[in-house]
């Protein structure tokens, strides 16, 4: 008999059939008997409750009958499942999906779609694509590539292929959900076969998330557990955080500074954060989620506008546990629903609610829409206040049980009202030295530092320097062979340069081995970092030939794509390629991991 007896296609994952297969391939027949008979007893009981015990009991003496082992199970069926994402979510629920799928006889191949090539897509027979939007409207950074292919003229037909899309995102977004649901037409396009329809998911998308995969394993498994009135109960919402290791933690605020200079127009923020006992076990690239609460100032102004101002338990909750700032066309449609408002109703059937949302939040509706108001009303027009992730700027190695983080305050003026971030106003406002706050970490194993003789290419205007304060602290902890080479701007050089002193240290003691710096203000024409990028070009592509990872973190609306963008133009000046054949180079890199992006 073989030593191997659990076949590949058996609905387990690659790792259980390997545990399962050290433990029945050598077992001797008496020991598979008893286990046949230990299996059969177990699904007894199942099936009637309160034998149980009679079942179980019964094992040993089933396994002296030796019963002939059941027919062999149909064959699993191949599932292919994509996800695309840049904070983690959708690849956490592509797992999660995949466990679940198992369960259905299914045998899930789960895809990063940094990874996805067009051919996987037309030999899959069942696809799911769980897919996130960024930037604005854009696909998570890593996934660029493969989502251009399969948007363009070469993607491969797909007639054959049953799919379905959940789509991620924030409906605080104007284009809300917009890659799954160019994903999900273009599949259909293609010649897909659609057969679960398509959700759209807010930022507390458990619930939703866990429906729609339960109902789509329903329709993509194999008929026969299809037809079975076997329900495989998947709860997302109550699952426990996969590692305590995750937090939350509360943390002590030991430093809080503002990085830029008095005469800024800016205002950095860089915060230690001290942690009772052991800090969460980060690695460079990883980022903390920051529970904030809500400017109280604003939800006073918020309840006077409601006529609210007497309910002080409201107020709490409001504070703390509610969006009250994001003003969403879900939010006006809810608001228009539960007060039956005469003008925000002709507002939204005039088409131009999306127009007169930007720019305004829930105050500007209430305070220009007025009707009578009850707490529950607020709690229904706003979702939970979500966390915000904030790049780990320390390496571990060098601050012990600590993490630095690196926060730009956000304001702006908008419809005559001085506005604020949520939690960057938090920390710039409200926060001070000795207090305490609750971060999670919240891992990005997609943004780490590569073996420490491999070169690196860092670039990271803005707060995108913050992780790779973390990786230059990591690499001199470890005494890193490979070189490493910073891309950083800003407005202004005297106002604006971020931790200028450690770079000029970590210059001199070679933890940072060359380092280029664009202040857009200080010059009549404006300088990014991709100008310096492109003035670098020769060195540049020097280093990428020599196997150097490049990385990108920071803002995804704008310079995010202008680096890639001169990044292309650099290849294609430097080797004299087409434009064609310069994306490829950039492709390439990829392909082969060494195109990072944290961007957001
Ligand atoms: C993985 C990751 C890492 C990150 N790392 C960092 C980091 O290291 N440092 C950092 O500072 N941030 C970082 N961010 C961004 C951070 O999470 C927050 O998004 C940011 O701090 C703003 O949050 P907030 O609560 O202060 O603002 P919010 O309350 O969320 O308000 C921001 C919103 O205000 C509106 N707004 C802003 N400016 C204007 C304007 N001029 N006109 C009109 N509307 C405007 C926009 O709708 C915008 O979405 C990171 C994000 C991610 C996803
Ligand atoms: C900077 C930023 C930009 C975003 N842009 C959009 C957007 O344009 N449309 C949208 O629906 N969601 C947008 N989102 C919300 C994300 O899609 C959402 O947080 C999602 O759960 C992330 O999934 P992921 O962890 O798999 O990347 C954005 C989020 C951030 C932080």
């Amino acid at each position: 008999m073989s030593s191997w007896p659990i076949p590949t296609a058996a609905p387990f994952a690659p790792e259980e059939i390997e545990i399962l297969n050290r433990v029945v391939g050598p077992a001797t027949p008496v020991q598979r008997a008893w286990l046949a008979g230990f299996l059969a007893g177990l699904d007894a009981a199942a099936a009637a409750p309160g034998t149980a015990v009679l079942a179980s009991a019964a094992a040993p003496q089933a396994a002296a009958l030796a019963p002939q082992p059941a027919a062999p199970a149909q064959p699993a069926e191949p599932l292919t499942i994509v996800y695309a994402t840049e904070s983690g979510n959708s690849e956490r629920l592509a797992s999660d999906m995949a466990k679940a799928a198992r369960k259905m006889n299914l045998k899930p191949t789960v895809i990063d779609m940094a990874d996805l090539e067009m051919s996987e897509l037309a030999s899959a027979k069942r696809l799911v694509f769980i897919a996130a939007t960024w930037g604005e409207g854009d696909p998570p950074g890593r996934a660029v590539r493969a989502y251009g292919e399969l948007m363009g003229e070469a993607a491969p037909r797909l007639e054959g292929v049953q799919f379905g899309v959940l789509a991620l995102g924030d409906t605080a977004y104007a284009d809300f959900c917009g890659v799954g649901k160019k994903i999900d037409a273009r599949l259909e396009q293609l010649g897909g076969k659609r057969i679960a329809d398509r959700v759209d998911c807010d930022l507390d998308f458990e619930e939703p998330a866990g429906k729609w995969i339960d109902g789509a394993l329903k329709a993509l498994a194999p008929a026969q557990d299809a037809a079975s009135s076997r329900v495989i109960a998947v709860d997302f919402g109550a699952k426990p955080a996969p590692a305590s290791e995750l937090g939350p933690f509360e943390a002590e605020i030991i430093e809080l500074t503002d990085l830029n200079s008095s005469q800024s127009n800016k205002e950095t923020y860089h915060l230690e954060l001290s942690f009772e006992g052991a800090a969460p076990q980060y690695k460079p690239g990883d980022s903390l989620d920051l529970y904030a609460e809500n400017d109280p100032a604003y939800v006073d102004d918020l309840l006077k506008a409601a006529g609210l101002t007497s309910d002080a338990a409201l107020r709490a909750d409001l504070v703390k546990n509610r969006d009250v700032t994001t003003l969403s066309l879900k939010a006006v449609e809810t608001y228009a629903e539960l007060t039956g408002h005469q003008y925000v109703k002709e507002l939204l059937a005039s088409g131009k609610a999306r127009e007169w949302i930007a720019g305004r939040q829930l105050i500007d509706l209430i305070q220009q829409f007025p009707i009578a108001l009850t707490g529950d009303h607020l709690r229904k027009v706003t979702r939970p206040l979500s966390p915000r992730a904030y790049s780990i700027a320390s390496s571990r190695r060098e601050v012990g049980e600590e993490a630095h983080l690196l926060i730009s305050a956000v304001r702006y003026e908008s419809f005559g009202r001085a506005r604020k971030g949520v939690a960057s106003g938090y920390v710039a406002d409200q926060l001070k030295k000795g207090q305490k706050v609750r971060v999670k970490l919240r891992p990005n194993r997609h943004f780490a530092l590569p073996a420490p003789d491999q070169d690196i290419i860092m670039v990271g205007p803005g707060t995108g320097i913050a992780p790779f304060r973390a990786f230059v602290q990591e690499r001199r902890a470890t005494n890193a062979t490979g070189r490493s080479w910073l891309f950083f701007g800003d407005r202004q050089f005297t106002h604006d340069f971020l931790y200028q002193l450690e770079w000029q240290n970590a210059l001199k003691d070679g933890a940072l081995t060359r380092m280029d710096v664009a202040f857009s203000r200080d010059t009549p024409e404006k300088i990014y970092v991709q100008n310096r990028i492109w003035e670098r070009r020769h060195d540049l592509i020097e280093w990428l030939d020599s196997g150097a990872y490049f990385y990108v973190c920071g803002d995804a609306k704008a310079m995010a794509k202008d680096v890639r963008a001169m990044l292309v133009k650099a290849y294609a000046d430097v080797k004299g390629l087409s434009v064609e054949a310069a994306e490829k180079a950039v492709a390439d890199l990829d392909r082969a991991h060494r195109y990072l992006t944290d961007t957001y």
